[in-house]
Formats: C-alpha cells, structure tokens, sequence
C-alpha cells in the first residue's frame, strides 16, 4: 500500500533507490575473501569445488541473465577463467559438450524459474556436479538444489522490472569472481583489500548516481515520444547497454536494442536518424577513444546522443548530444554504477507515457511454468 511506498510513486521507483542499503547488506560482514561466503559452513566444500573447475558456465533468464554476461568479463579478466553464459531456454534443450571440470553458475532473483531450474538439472544430468547459484531467496528450490549458494539480500523485489535483484547479482558475481581469481592464485591479499574497499564504498557512489535524477528525468521527456531507441556500450558495459534496453522495452514499451558500439557499422548505423535517439554507456576505461569514434558516427549521421559519460572524460554536451556526468570513475566495478540511469530513464519514461510501471503488460514477475 501506500504507506509503504513512502515517498515513492511506484515499486519499481522505490526498488531502484534501495539500491545502496541492497548491497550495503549483500556485501555486510564481508572482511575478506574466502571460499565459506559461498557454502555456509567452513569453506571446505566451496574449496574443493573451485580448485576443481577449469571454467564457468552461467545459466539464467532475463535480467539475471544480462548480470550473467557482465560477471563473464570480470571472471575472464580478473580470475583467468573461460567463461560461457547461457539463456537457460536455449541450453536446457541443445546438444552441448558437457565439461566434468565446469562451475554451474545460475542466477536468479526469485529461485523458482522454470527453465533456470531446468537448465541445472539439465547441467547435473550431463554429469556437471558442481553448482552454485546467486539467488535473492535463501528458501528457493534453486538454493536447495545447488551445491554452493551465495543470496544475496536486495530483499523482496515486487516491481516486475528487476532493479535492486540486479545490482546485488552483480555485487555477488564480483565476489565470486575474487573468490574464484584467489583460488587460482590470482588475487594477491593488496589487491582483495582494493577490491573490498571499493566494494564498501559502494553504496556511497550509488547514492551519488541517484542523486542525478533530475537529469535523468530531463531525458525521459524527451524518450517519451520516440518509439525506438538504441543502446550502446563495450565491454562489460555492453550487457549493462542490453540491460538498459531491456528496461526500457519492459516497461515503457518503446521498441529498444543494444549493440555493443564497434558492431554498429555492421547494421544498426542503418537504422540511425533524427527520430532514434542512441544511448551510449561511456565509462573512463580503455575503449574510450574508441567508443567516442563510435558516437562520430552516430552523430554524422543526424543522429541525437544521450551519453551517460564517465568522471574525468572530456565528452561535453554539444549540439545534438546530450550528457550526464557520472560523479566517480569506479574500474571493473563501474557496470553496478552506471547501470542505475538506465533504470532511471526506463522508469521515467514509462511514467511520462503513463504506462502500468510495476506491472508491464503480458510478463510476470516470476515465469514458474514453460
Ligand atoms: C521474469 C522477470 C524478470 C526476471 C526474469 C528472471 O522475466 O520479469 O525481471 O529477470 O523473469 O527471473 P529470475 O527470478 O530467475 O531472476
């Protein structure tokens, strides 16, 4: 009801700016790395199971999924392992080549999703015994049938978009990412120490970013009347750009897509004109100089910019090109960050146009049956 929105006018709305106490309480306690975050017990059976596995294979729907492919660029780069991420409809039903040595990895907010469950039990049939999950609910069927758990704790999430689920997966993949580098001995203690100080610091940055709100909302007017939008990122930002899309498709029901920034020329430049704003995820990193070759080329062709530019780029708004400065540069932890405008935008957006926000047409907060 009413009294618990508070000041908010919708869940979803609410939900996006419980996003620093999420994680602040996804990453409580935590003073160093250690396999036990991941079995609830003395870190014995987690041990085991990292120093076996040669690679990860993550499995999941929706939201959970793009989370998914944000953690395969930090567990590549950070803890050297190879990494695939799967929509759990597609890989519970192909031929694949099982791997004894894989870390299952399944994400889910809810723990009840059909064709997730379905996916591990697939995995586990294929002879692949070692599973974890990220999971937002300790009593799920998911945690009860993964060997390793990690839950983190966004709290109930009832807006059907998930916002909150999503950064705090994000949080507990990075941590499993650092788990994961330390047992290959790839994490050396002043580098865990870097990491976690970063991580804590967390939900002071997001309470920076939300504080861009009324930028955000100035854009959203302006979303409000086209009908399709393109997203843009590279890196890991290119998962945080489909999320972003995503969002906005959800729930406002504008047409949107990503494309990671380099594959632009291969099609989507096609599509580019006055009546298409692009969206473009631009963290201080570096594919900087080669995103902004990208934005070149949005913008020769008459189409309108909305950059979501990092601290310390030079990117300044100019005619047709639109900018929101993030407060910090924030390294391999930037996606968590830069993440929460683009739910922003989706929601105002989708206010502006009036839509059901919390309950998008036609999709469910939990899909339980195929
Ligand atoms: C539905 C929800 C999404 C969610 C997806 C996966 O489509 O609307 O917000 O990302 O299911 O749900 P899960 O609970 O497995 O994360």
């Amino acid at each position: 009801g009413a009294a618990e929105l508070g000041p908010y006018r919708h869940y979803m709305q609410k939900e996006i700016f419980e996003q620093p106490r999420a994680i602040g309480d996804t990453l409580e306690g935590i003073v160093n790395i250690a396999p036990e975050l991941f079995d609830g017990a003395d870190g014995t059976a987690a041990w085991r199971v990292f120093k076996e596995i040669d690679q990860v294979l993550i499995l999941a729907c929706g939201t959970s999924y793009y989370s998914g492919c944000t953690a395969k660029y930090w567990l590549e780069a950070i803890a050297g392992i190879p990494c695939a991420v799967e929509v759990a409809s597609e890989y519970r039903y192909r031929t694949s080549v099982p791997n004894p040595r894989t870390l299952v990895v399944t994400i889910t907010q809810s723990g009840e999703t059909a064709d997730t469950l379905a996916a591990l039990r697939h995995a586990q049939s294929l002879g692949m015994t070692h599973t974890l999950t990220i999971c937002n609910v300790g009593s799920s069927a998911m945690v009860r049938e993964c060997k390793l758990a990690y839950i983190t704790r966004a709290g109930v999430e009832i807006g059907v978009a998930s916002t909150k689920a999503f950064t705090t997966q994000l949080a507990g993949l990075f941590l499993l990412t650092l788990a994961l580098a330390q047992s290959k001995g790839r994490l050396s203690e002043e580098k865990e120490q870097q990491y976690l100080t970063a991580m804590r610091h967390l939900p002071v940055a997001l309470q920076a970013v939300l504080a861009l709100e009324p930028q955000v909302i100035s854009w959203a007017e302006d979303f409000a009347k086209m009908q399709n939008a393109l997203f843009l990122g590279r890196g890991a930002h290119y998962p945080i750009a489909l999320e972003g899309a995503l969002k906005l498709k959800e729930i406002s029901y504008i047409h949107a897509e990503a494309y990671p920034a380099g594959e632009l020329k291969h099609g989507p430049l096609a599509l580019v004109d006055s009546a298409m704003p692009v969206v473009t995820v631009a963290p201080n990193d570096e594919l900087l100089e080669k995103l902004k070759s990208n934005m070149q080329e949005v913008r020769a062709r008459g189409g309108v910019l909305y950059v979501l530019a990092d601290a310390k780029t030079n990117i300044e708004s100019e005619e047709g090109m639109h900018v929101i400065r993030m407060p910090e540069n924030y390294g391999a932890l930037s996606p968590i960050l830069h993440v929460v405008p683009l739910q922003l935008l989706a929601y105002h957006t989708a206010v502006a146009r009036g839509t059901d926000v919390d309950k998008p047409r036609n999709l469910a907060k939990s899909v339980t049956v195929e």
